[in-house]
């Protein structure tokens, strides 16, 4: 697949989400769908880091349409109050970019007793995409996007523990979301086939970039990944690459996935990416979408 992303036509007049806009890949992502024309809904969860974001993108880009809501995707209630506002502002939504994302597995929960991880990068993302689907325009060009990550490889969706409170590998609980957040993408696109429905939903991974999410590791850890960074790692830039990709090319398909295809896909050119076996499991990827519709409370699709 050869994707130019000069080539693409002014996007004026469409409406995008991104979630976890004001950092890292998803600033990268607002501030090129921005450039591209579209009004960027910013959902972050921070109104302070959100506003700090929109000032830089506006220096670079002082075209931007750029709006703000606040999200906490580990909060349903939060996710339910967004999906509301978005719908009372907004007549609708062509491109959701599900990129928010905790990287380091902190032993947190939410209010409602769910690991961080699983209830902020899949949980939340689960639920404002089913609220805002009957936004979203019956069309090829309408998008859903997940993030997930090259972490999801040796990961299982944990059923009989989806906290993680017995697994030991702490990066396994992050894996475990990253795959939940592809198996979600691969799910909601049978439904919506199986609906008639011209939307796509589609996955990709950024490779590895030196975002905010590396901030939080110990500082040894930080400073290795810093120095060894521009020579392995991708810069949050051509990290929202794959986004842009299934966000924009009208070539892609749902159900795909896409990510950096350099050495060990940390970074280079953006084409289609590896995914383990596991991850194309039909009947996991089923259950998994009946465990967040039981968790959530809301059935959809
Ligand atoms: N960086 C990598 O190498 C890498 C590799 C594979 C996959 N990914 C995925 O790429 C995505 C973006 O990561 P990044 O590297 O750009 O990370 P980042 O710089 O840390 O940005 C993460 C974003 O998610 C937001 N966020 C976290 N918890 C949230 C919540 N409860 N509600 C709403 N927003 C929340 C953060 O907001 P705050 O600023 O308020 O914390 C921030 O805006 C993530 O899904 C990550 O899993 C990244």
């Amino acid at each position: 697949m050869n994707f130019n992303l000069n080539n693409i036509p002014s996007q004026k007049g469409r409406i995008a989400i991104v979630t976890g806009a004001n950092n890292g890949i998803g600033f990268e992502t607002t501030l090129a769908m921005a450039n591209y024309g579209f009004k960027v809904v910013m959902a972050c969860r921070s109104l302070n880091k959100a506003e700090k974001a929109r000032v830089d993108i506006l220096q670079k880009a002082p075209q931007a349409d750029l709006d703000i809501l606040q999200l906490d995707l580990s909060n349903l209630d939060s996710v339910k109050a967004f999906a509301k506002k978005f719908k009372n502002n907004y007549t609708k939504l062509d491109v959701l970019i599900n990129n928010a994302g905790v990287l380091i597995y902190s032993g947190k929960k939410n209010n409602a007793g769910v690991e961080l991880q699983f209830a902020t990068n899949h949980l939340g993302h689960f639920l404002l995409t089913n609220l805002l689907l009957d936004m979203i325009p019956d069309h090829h060009a309408s998008r859903i996007v997940a993030l997930s990550s090259l972490a999801h490889k040796n990961a299982k969706i944990y059923f009989d523990d989806i906290n993680g409170d017995h697994i030991k590998d702490r990066e396994a609980v992050y894996g475990q979301s990253k795959l939940a957040n592809l198996m979600f993408a691969d799910e909601l696109n049978r439904r919506l086939k199986k609906a008639n429905k011209s939307i796509i939903a589609l996955a990709v991974h950024p490779g590895g970039s030196a975002s905010g999410l590396f901030s939080e590791m110990s500082r040894l850890k930080y400073y290795t990944f810093k120095i060894l960074s521009p020579f392995i790692l991708n810069s949050p830039a051509s990290a929202a690459k794959p986004s842009l990709l299934a966000a924009l090319s009208l070539e892609v398909q749902g159900g795909e996935y896409f990510g950096p295809q350099g050495f060990n896909e940390f970074k280079g050119k953006v084409g289609y990416a590896k995914r383990s076996d596991y991850s194309k499991r039909e009947d996991v990827a089923e259950r998994l979408w009946e465990l967040s519709e039981d968790m959530t409370g809301q059935s959809f699709l």
